[in-house]
């Protein structure tokens, strides 16, 4: 029995979210590793679409642990919504049932405070046109305070004495940054009244708080199959994404060790999840975006729209230098190629397979950005694919160019294709390949 990781091998929004309630299906222990709530994951199931911001996607199938790890961050009110949203649908028991809660928030996890989300907003609209697109979540302000050791982390969330003094330590930087930026400070009754709502959420999230590498690891320990599930993507990963367009945490495999406080041991496969053309939300470098009508198209008949934020995602045609990286840098073993779906009726698609930089060919995807907004794309062109049935049994169900086009991918990623999607709802993918056997 193993284990595996899922993330994006993209800028996100990837499917990973129903790619890993599919693979829930044979795991006991669903893992989130890191970010927070810029995380949009879609599941949709018997037509009902449920969208997770920080509970792992594996929470629709009743009976799997699931796990808010330590490299998380966690807005108390999101995740409360979100509780509350899951335990009236009956799948989340908050007044928790003999075993214990099956959520389990780790201790270590810091907490996105108010005014993380204050400041990260003031930044970007000081930015202008250098804006990086964030979410607005306050998660790069959260993972700022963690890195400068002055964070609040869950256990101190839970310990009410506690959460006025960090609190109060916090809000001086945060006015300072504020104040810099023109923002609006906090003071008086607006602190008090912080405080108050945070002992108040710390206390409703109590039970379920604990050592989440424990937990883990006892699970492991038991034979159980634990599902590491990702956010965002590799191309946001904040060190080897495209920088400074990128999210402030790792989004990479490895990071799933880290962010869980598990050995890499317990890792076992890495399944990428990827588009069969590309998206991004935000600003920053996209070498393969369409920006004309075809752009439009995509994104209409994708549904490209943000799952947090609602904001048009930009299109374009699938990037396999980018996708060489993000394949290399996760030790990526299994892939699931999701949205096949969107590209039928599109007529000929075009995957770009090089870079060239002035006439220069590159041997690898660039990590300056300035390098990455040169670089012309070298394209290949595939003849395009009508009807791709709403479920298949195997790949032979597929148009014969939609294989051709598959193939490829998978042949030029040199890694097993495990998954593939032929639309959002549970059972409209073909597993070819068991990830957690
Ligand atoms: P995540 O952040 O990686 O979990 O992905 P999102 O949920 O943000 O975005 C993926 C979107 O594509 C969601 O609206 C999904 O319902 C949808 N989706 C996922 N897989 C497929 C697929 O194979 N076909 C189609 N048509 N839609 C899909
Ligand atoms: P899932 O898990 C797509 C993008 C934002 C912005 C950049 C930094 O649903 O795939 P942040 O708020 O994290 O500081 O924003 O990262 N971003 C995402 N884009 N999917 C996501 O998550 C994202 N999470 C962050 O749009 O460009
Ligand atoms: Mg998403």
């Amino acid at each position: 029995m193993s284990n595996a990781v899922c993330i994006g091998a993209q800028w996100g929004d990837e499917g990973k979210g129903r790619i890993v309630d599919r693979l829930s299906e044979q795991a006991d222990v669903v893992v989130r590793f890191h970010g927070g709530n810029n995380a949009g994951h879609t599941v949709v199931v018997d037509g009902v679409t449920t969208i997770l911001h920080l509970v792992p996607s594996g929470v629709l199938h009743k009976d799997k642990l699931c796990v808010i790890g330590p490299g998380c961050v966690i807005d108390p009110e999101v995740l409360l919504q979100e509780m509350e949203m899951l335990s009236a649908r009956g799948l989340l028991d908050l007044g928790a049932g003999a075993g214990g809660p099956r959520l389990v928030i780790a201790d270590q996890a810091h907490v996105i405070l108010p005014f993380h989300k204050r400041v990260d907003k003031a930044r970007e609209a000081a930015k202008g046109t250098r804006k990086i697109g964030t979410t607005g979540r306050g998660i790069g302000p959260a993972y700022e305070d963690k890195a400068a050791r002055r964070g609040l982390r869950v256990h101190d969330l839970v310990e009410p004495d506690r959460v006025a003094e960090f609190v109060r330590h916090g809000v001086m930087y945060a006015n300072s940054v504020l104040e810099a930026l023109d923002g609006e400070v906090y003071r008086g009754e607006e602190l008090e009244h912080m405080i108050a709502r945070l002992r108040e959420q710390g206390q409703k999230l109590k039970p379920c708080v604990d050592d989440a590498g424990a937990r883990i690891a006892e699970a492991h320990a038991a034979g159980k199959r634990v599902l590491f599930e990702g956010a965002q993507g590799a191309l946001l990963d904040l060190d080897h994404g495209t920088y400074p367009f990128v999210t402030s945490s790792n989004c990479l495999a490895a990071h799933a060790s880290v962010g869980s406080g598990v050995g890499p041991n317990l890792l076992g496969r890495v399944l990428a999840v990827l588009k069969a053309y590309s998206t991004r939300v935000g600003e920053g470098p996209f070498p393969t975006e369409l920006t004309d009508a075809q752009g439009e198209a995509l994104r209409q008949k994708g549904g490209e729209f943000g799952a947090t934020t609602g904001r048009p995602r930009r299109t374009g045609w699938l990037d396999l230098v980018a996708l060489k990286y993000a394949v290399r840098i996760n030790g990526v073993t299994d892939l699931a190629i999701t949205k096949l779906d969107v590209l039928a009726g599109f007529g000929d698609i075009k995957v770009a397979t090089a870079y060239d930089v002035d006439g220069v060919r590159l041997k690898n995807f660039p990590h300056d950005v300035r390098t990455l907004n040169k670089v012309v794309p070298v394209y290949q062109t595939f003849p395009g694919f009508d009807g791709v049935p709403e479920r298949i049994a195997s790949l032979d169900d597929l148009p014969p160019a939609a294989r051709r086009y598959l193939g490829f991918v998978q042949e030029s990623l040199g890694v097993r294709l495990s998954i593939v999607g032929v639309g959002p709802g549970r059972g409209q993918e073909l597993v070819l390949n068991d990830v957690l056997a």
